[in-house]
């Protein structure tokens, strides 16, 4: 992760609530990760519609939520494991009726029904988990709660540095969904350069992965994994629609 990486020390603390409370208490100003609303909103344009109602995962101290507010979406749902950035965030928007902040860790959302929500934003929380111990364990609880609570053609859209060699045997094991890649320049490494655009997905192989050469050696590039839940694809709901099929 980008800001405030690399030993091994802090590495392991981006997986902790402690670390984020610390740091939160620490540092009060608004603060996005990898890229703001402004960058992404096309991207958001193509798989959500204002009325959705929308789950922000990790949130933080972003302005993701209140951008997307102003800009007509109704019905925001954010949470983070810090009650520090939590509480602050509940003060800060009180009076936007389309922003709620709830303190919740994303391995266990129990208290959201399951098909509750439209699309769920993720920027820079799977790579938290993935810096942190028992990564794969926790990294799996996860996306399996972010499938529970995603309806049938739900989007989980996730913003990450973490390339498909890093991300795609996680996503694909949870089986739950069709995967598109996007990618956006990092602004911080490529400042007003425009090689990519971000609403056009990579082509991808029959394996799912970016056709060799698409991206080059070391692309400056926020992967943008755009996962559409497809119910008909889980073996228990295979059955059923051979079943009926058998019956005609
Ligand atoms: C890298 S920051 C990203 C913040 C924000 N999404 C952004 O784009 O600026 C990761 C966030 O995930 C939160 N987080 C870490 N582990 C979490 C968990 N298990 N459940 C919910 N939030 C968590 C942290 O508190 C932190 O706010």
């Amino acid at each position: 992760m980008t800001p405030g990486a690399a030993t091994t020390a802090t590495t392991h603390a981006y997986g902790e609530a402690s670390y984020w409370d610390q740091r939160y208490s620490n540092d009060q100003g608004a603060f996005d990760w990898y890229q703001k609303y402004q960058s992404l909103s096309p991207l958001f344009d193509l798989y959500l519609r204002r009325h959705h109602r929308l789950l922000l995962v990790g949130c933080g101290n972003s302005a993701l939520g209140e951008n997307m507010v102003d800009d007509g979406y109704q019905d925001i749902v954010n949470i983070d494991i810090s009650s520090v950035v939590i509480e602050a965030m509940q003060k800060k928007y009180s009076d936007k009726p389309g922003l709620k902040y709830v303190k919740m860790d994303v391995r266990d959302m129990r208290s959201f029904e399951s098909r509750s929500f439209d699309a769920v934003i993720d920027k820079g929380t799977l790579d938290s988990l993935m810096c942190g111990q028992n990564a794969t364990e926790n990294a799996t609880m996860m996306l399996q709660e972010i499938g529970r609570v995603l309806k049938d053609k739900g989007v989980y859209i996730l913003i990450t540095y973490g390339d498909p060699s890093y991300r795609l045997y996680l996503l694909k094991d949870v089986e739950l969904w069709t995967v598109k890649i996007h990618v956006i320049e990092r602004v911080e490494k490529s400042p007003g350069q425009k090689t990519w655009e971000v609403t056009s997905p990579l082509p991808l192989n029959e394996d799912g992965n970016p056709v060799s050469g698409t991206l080059g050696a070391n692309p400056e590039v926020h992967y943008i994994y755009v996962c559409t839940k497809d119910d008909s694809q889980r073996p228990s709901q295979r059955m059923h629609t051979d079943e009926a099929r058998n019956e005609q």
